[in-house]
């Protein structure tokens, strides 16, 4: 298999797995407790936080692990005061639109913020909110689907100006650009393993030491109180050793990204009425998402799995749904061209061969449909 789907999730690093196997075989104590393998396994998530720490530009302090990215988004979002008033962006994962909604039939108020037809949010769009008076607002860095990046640290010291709590799912972004909790000048950040070759089922929450988080699960006082629960020890090592190895590797796997994505782009744009989303955008390294107008692009991906190339149709829980991609709708995408739609997202494995191995089988496969 021709793997193009690292945006979805990656492989585990063989670091990785081995920097984990200690802490499913031998120090399986409970973290929590006083003797010597629950010490080990506190020590090691403690490791772990430093590694996550450093690879963001964060104090290890104002980590909290989670089960993942959607969680990490989950517990940003319990920032919002009671009946408060929340904005999201309109390209936002579904792990933010869908408690946003809920929070907004729950007495809260949610705004929308508009993106242009390159998946990019204006400064004029942050202006339009601010009037509104946002108690909470919530940016992605990178899109999934179009790997358009976002201006977060503006909008941040904008919203900032104004009192509003800023968070950003910079789960795309880690590890394929650079990243500083600091710079970026927002409060809140979530993060994910799985998508930087660690284990699934982990991820974190950045946070500022000002900023209240009203825990989402509440029991024993892990993680300081802001996250309950027996910590999930091997993965937490495994996210603090993918960490370490992308900080290490960050402008090498960022290299051999653009490269690639060149070789691919170039010779995409040969086919005839191809169109490349987010073209005008600054995007991240490893992504393209292209339509075809005439093309299903659900039935191309399974040709293209027949094939032996694994690509996606837009975000992996977008995949399979007969709804059109709300990214392309948000960007006002014409129908037929969203619904051709295919996302192809290089990471660290993939080779040169790989790339003209897939153009080549596209070529043949949108010809005769
Ligand atoms: C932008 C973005 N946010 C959140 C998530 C959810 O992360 P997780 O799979 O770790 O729950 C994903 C995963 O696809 C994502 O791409």
């Amino acid at each position: 298999m021709i793997y193009l789907d690292y945006n979805a999730t990656t492989p585990i690093d063989v670091n990785v797995l081995e920097a984990m196997l200690p802490f499913l075989k031998d120090f399986y104590g409970n973290p929590s407790a006083l003797y010597r393998s629950g010490r080990i396994a506190h020590s090691a998530i403690n490791t772990a936080r430093e590694q996550i720490a450093a690879l963001v530009d964060a104090p290890p302090s104002h980590v909290v692990f989670t089960s993942g990215g959607t969680e990490a988004n989950h517990l940003a979002l319990a920032s919002l005061p009671r009946q408060g008033r929340l904005a999201i962006s309109t390209i936002e994962h579904p792990s933010i639109t869908e408690p946003a909604i809920r929070l907004k039939n729950t007495g809260n108020v949610l705004d929308l913020i508009d993106v242009d037809n390159n998946g990019v949010i204006t400064s004029l769009a942050i202006n339009e909110v601010i009037k509104n008076k946002p108690d909470l607002v919530s940016i992605m860095l990178a899109n999934n689907e179009t790997g358009a990046i976002q201006d977060v640290a503006s909008f941040a010291q904008i919203l900032k100006e104004h009192k509003v709590i800023v968070h950003t799912d910079a789960i795309q972004a880690l590890g394929k650009i650079p990243l500083s909790f600091r710079q970026l000048g927002v409060h809140l950040m979530s993060l994910s393993s799985h998508k930087i070759y660690g284990p699934k089922g982990c991820g974190a929450l950045i946070f500022d030491k000002s900023t209240p988080i009203t825990p989402v699960l509440l029991g024993g006082d892990q993680e300081h109180g802001f996250r309950a629960g027996t910590e999930n020890v091997a993965a937490i090592v495994g996210f603090g050793k993918a960490a370490e190895l992308a900080k290490n590797d960050l402008s090498q796997r960022t290299e051999h990204l653009e490269s690639l994505k060149k070789l691919l782009e170039t010779d995409l744009m040969t086919i005839p009425n191809l169109t490349i989303f987010a073209q005008q955008a600054t995007r991240l390294p490893n992504t393209t998402q292209l339509g075809i107008p005439g093309i299903d692009g659900e039935m191309l991906l399974m040709k293209l799995d027949k094939k032996g190339f694994a690509v996606s149709s837009g975000s992996a829980c977008a995949s399979g749904s007969e709804n059109l991609s709300p990214v392309l709708g948000a960007m006002k995408i014409e129908e037929s061209l969203a619904k051709s739609a295919i996302r192809i997202s290089l990471g660290m494995h993939t080779t040169k061969t790989d790339i003209i191995e897939f153009i080549k089988q596209l070529k043949i496969l949108v010809n005769p449909l």
